[in-house]
């Protein structure tokens, strides 16, 4: 049997000293696509960090089946793409063809494979009329899918998102639910739990630090009183669902 995309053993990590996740355990295969749901300061951006080695944290980490340790972080990150909650940390080069291509050149594309692949990735978020812009000449949106747009560049394996939908215009959430739907791999923190519906078969759902549920995403986000107890809500579409059978 294949390893599995992401396998989390028994992590647990404090910021200074405080406890903010804790005995997390949860396994992600190739090709699914997950939703990580939870009240603010549940822990979901940190733990993305974590499967990202941004931060490091206790227990274990294993991508594809590699333990995450400081040998393994460069073969890791070739195949993670992590999308910020803000796209502000994403973008830092002068332009977004600069941007889009840095991941690529990182990996050792040639400039010219790197740059094609920055141009099919900025048409590919409808930004190409864009390519020669600052990020910091962009609107939030903008911004928003300029920062997809440097991770579609690497292709990666498997990806982590963070809030990918926040400040889309209505066509462009659309936009991203189709693109986020052809992902092989992903795992989706997000409030957007109708997003998280339309994209993710499965979810986990994080409150204090703990993976408190995990199951079918229909099944967790119809169940009220689990949605209730953790500051989430059945999102209006399965609502519906039930009045009218
Ligand atoms: N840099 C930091 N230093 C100290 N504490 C932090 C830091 N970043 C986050 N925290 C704390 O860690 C906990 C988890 O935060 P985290 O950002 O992972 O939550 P989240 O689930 O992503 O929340 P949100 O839905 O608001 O994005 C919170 O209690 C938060 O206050
Ligand atoms: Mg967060």
């Amino acid at each position: 049997m294949s390893p599995a995309a992401i396998e989390v053993r028994d992590l647990g990590f404090d910021y200074h000293g405080e406890p903010v996740l804790e005995g997390l355990g949860f396994e992600i295969q190739t090709g699914e696509r997950v939703g990580l749901v939870g009240p603010n300061g549940a822990g979901k951006t940190t733990l993305l960090l974590l499967l990202d080695g941004l931060l490091r944290g206790r227990g274990e980490v294993r991508v594809l089946g590699t333990l995450l340790a400081d040998r393994s972080l460069p073969w890791i990150r070739a195949r993670l793409g992590l999308v910020f909650a803000d796209p502000q940390d994403q973008l830092f080069m002068p332009t977004l063809l600069d941007d889009a291509a840095f991941g690529p050149l990182n990996m050792g594309l040639s400039r010219e494979a790197a740059r094609e692949r920055a141009r099919d990735a900025l048409e590919r978020m409808r930004l190409a009329g864009l390519a020669e812009r600052s990020p910091h000449q962009l609107s939030h949106g903008e911004q928003r899918r300029a920062a997809m747009a440097a991770v579609l560049s690497m292709q990666p394996a498997i990806w982590l998102l963070d809030e990918p939908a926040a400040n889309l215009d209505p066509q462009g959430r659309s936009e991203l639910i189709e693109l986020l739907r052809e992902l092989p791999t992903l795992l989706l923190a997000s409030h957007d739990l109708d997003l998280v519906l339309q994209v993710c078969e499965r979810c986990l759902v994080l409150d204090g630090g703990q993976l408190v549920a995990q199951g079918p995403t229909r099944e967790l986000l119809s169940d009220e009183s689990l949605m209730t107890a953790h500051r989430l809500e059945v999102p209006l579409r399965l609502a519906l669902e039930r009045r009218q059978p």
